[in-house]
């Protein structure tokens, strides 16, 4: 696992303090920004900012926000950007290290055990916790690519807090220690983000190791922008209505805004009914692509029969 390049960072870090962070991915913020764009993401200052601070300071990024407002695909979409593998954790209630981490092949230990049943117990111990019999999991997985990843740590607000602390060492140090086998290093530092939907609380110690970035519903221009993109075949004007319209149903009192993803799919919706301009009617026609709580959708139609949607 140490090559010589490993054992100068290492070195570095210890008199830094901190990881060092590989050749730069990026040369600027714009161009960060710009990058995006050629992948179909259109990013905001901020969010371009923060990925590039994350790239030079060899930090994770911890993504927060609403639902659908394009975290998931934000790494997705520095994935490719950078030509790095994604591997992803999808979090869930009762992840655990074995599901995360790594685990022991056991059937194929028990296997060799039987196979090597006359030979000495210390070399059976040696051989049945050597690499060849561990089976890696995600995070382990990014850790010891050695091309470049993009790992994303999808949801982590759904795990519970106990279990968070199995990222820090990853997150602060780029490594995972295993009982057996000894600590294994990255060889090149992966980009981390790590998504939360806000349904807790986070433990300060995951939070003072990430760079934040709060993700919000987008701005009006930006928000059609990405309909542009994303919607093959809308008019500019269409494209111009949707956003203006799910942008002042955004300042309702509803009980789920809707986010750029239903945006998405209202505004695949009017092209594939051939819809060329909103009024109310079609507008509240279509509403239950936008709104997914039936009081959301009367009150949201209750506001558009009363705006004029076309000027
Ligand atoms: N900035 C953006 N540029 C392009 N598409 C976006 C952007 N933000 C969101 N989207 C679209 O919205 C969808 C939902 O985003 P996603 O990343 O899954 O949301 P979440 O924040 O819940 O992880 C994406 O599949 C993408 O099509
Ligand atoms: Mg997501």
């Amino acid at each position: 696992m140490t090559s010589p390049t490993n054992v100068t960072r290492e070195n570095d870090a210890i008199t830094t303090g901190f990881p060092v962070a590989g050749k730069p991915r990026f040369e600027s913020i714009e161009a960060v920004r710009q990058g995006l764009a050629s992948v179909d993401y259109l990013a905001d200052e901020g969010i371009a900012g923060v990925v590039y601070l994350a790239d030079r300071l060899a930090k994770p990024v911890l993504v927060e926000g609403p639902a659908g407002t394009g975290k998931t695909e934000l790494a997705k979409s520095v994935a490719r950007l950078t030509g790095s593998r994604l591997i992803r954790l999808q979090c869930y209630e009762g992840l655990d290290e074995s599901k995360a981490l790594y685990e022991w092949n056991y059937k194929k230990q028990l296997l060799r055990i039987q196979a090597g049943a006359d030979q000495a117990w210390q070399e059976l111990e040696e051989d049945i916790f050597s690499e060849e019999f561990l089976l890696a999991r995600p995070l382990l997985e990014a850790i010891r690519s050695p091309d470049p990843v993009v790992l994303l740590i999808d949801e982590v607000d759904r795990v519970e807090l106990e279990t968070e602390a199995l990222l820090l060492e990853i997150l602060s140090e780029y490594q995972v220690s295993i009982p057996e086998l000894g600590t294994v290093r990255a060889t090149q530092i992966p980009l981390v983000f790590l998504t939360s939907n806000n349904t807790r609380e986070l433990s300060e110690a995951l939070k003072r190791r990430c760079l934040y970035l709060h993700i919000d519903y987008p701005q009006l221009d930006r928000e059609r922008a990405i309909i542009e993109t994303r919607v093959p075949g809308i008019s500019e004007a269409l494209a111009d209505q949707v956003a203006r319209i799910v942008r002042s149903l955004r300042t309702l009192e509803l009980k789920k805004l809707p986010s750029v993803s239903e945006t998405l799919d209202w505004a695949r919706t009017l092209v594939v009914l051939g819809v060329e301009s909103i009024d109310a009617e079609r507008a509240s026609e279509t509403l239950n692509i936008l709104l997914k709580y039936q009081s959301d959708i009367n009150r949201a139609a209750k506001e558009l029969a009363g705006v004029e949607l076309t000027d």
